[in-house]
């Protein structure tokens, strides 16, 4: 994974740890970056080794600060639907990957740095954390799908005034708002993760895919939650695991699952 120029890609103990690396510019996203990650999630998909990924950003000041506002200059009404598109897309796969996917929050998360980690599956920000979309203050919007996913996680009301003003909020802020999952020391994010990960770990690899189908359905008016649920139960009622799982309690031993 070497061929990265902007991110650095290691995996372990079946965790790809996906890092953002363009410290000096506080990793904000240009479009190489965006054609890197796209390549990286794909490889979370795609490679059997990896079971779940945490994103961080390189250094101690930002996860990720926003799009590449030098790059966005660029952005014009003819590419403007492209550009938001392809942000849009990269994101969605993130959330839709049926391996959980977390953030490590280690300092500002603006913008599409902010979409990203609203991408993930569960959040995790250092106490010096400051989220917010800050877009209007350059005559945008957020167009990596913010909007619609803190929308969906805070409310319509203070995604209006967090998404209005434009304001940036702390770390206890956003974990009161439900943005983020939990609140560390800085330089713990990761761990964190690792530990909430090491349960995830532990469970059903197809039942934790399915719970990403199901809970992601129910954001998606296109889809019958329900419906979608009593199908992913049926795919869940004919693997192995289930087999393993409810066995392995009548036996009162633990379960061996294997992901099929
Ligand atoms: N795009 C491009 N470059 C960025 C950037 C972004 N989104 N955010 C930070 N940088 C660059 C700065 O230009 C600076 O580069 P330089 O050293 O070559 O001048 C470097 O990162 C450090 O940032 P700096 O602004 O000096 O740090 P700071 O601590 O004073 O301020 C922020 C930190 C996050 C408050 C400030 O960088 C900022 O407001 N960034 C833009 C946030 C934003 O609007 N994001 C949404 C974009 S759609």
């Amino acid at each position: 994974m070497s061929q990265y120029q902007f991110l650095l890609w290691e995996v372990k103990g079946g965790i790809a740890y996906l890092t953002i690396n363009r410290p000096d510019k506080l990793n904000a996203l240009n479009f190489a970056l965006l054609d890197e990650l796209r390549d990286a999630v794909r490889t979370i998909y795609d490679d059997e080794s990896v079971k779940a990924a945490i994103l961080r950003g390189a250094g101690d000041k930002a996860f990720v600060a926003g799009a590449d506002i030098a790059e966005f200059i660029k952005v014009n009404e003819f590419n403007g639907r492209k550009i938001a598109e392809n942000g849009q897309e990269i994101m969605t796969m993130i959330e839709n990957c049926p391996k959980p996917i977390l953030a490590a929050i280690n300092g500002f998360a603006l913008g599409g740095g902010c979409e990203l980690a609203l991408a993930c599956h569960i959040r995790v920000a250092s106490t010096n954390a400051k989220l917010g979309l800050p877009e209007v203050t350059l005559g945008i919007i957020p167009g990596y799908g913010g909007t619609q996913r803190l929308t969906h996680l805070v409310g319509k009301g203070r995604a209006f005034e967090l998404i209005m003003t434009g304001d940036m909020i702390s770390a206890e802020e956003a974990w009161r708002m439900g943005i983020v999952n939990h609140i560390t020391e800085p330089g713990a994010t990761v761990s964190k993760c690792e530990e909430i990960l090491s349960k995830i770990l532990m469970r059903a690899p197809v039942a934790i895919g399915q719970v990403v189908e199901t809970v992601n359905a129910a954001f998606n008016e296109t889809k019958d939650g329900f419906q979608v649920e009593a199908n992913s139960f049926a795919i869940c009622a004919h693997t192995h695991d289930f087999k393993e799982g409810t066995q392995a309690f009548l036996e009162k031993r633990k379960p061996q699952f294997n992901g099929k």
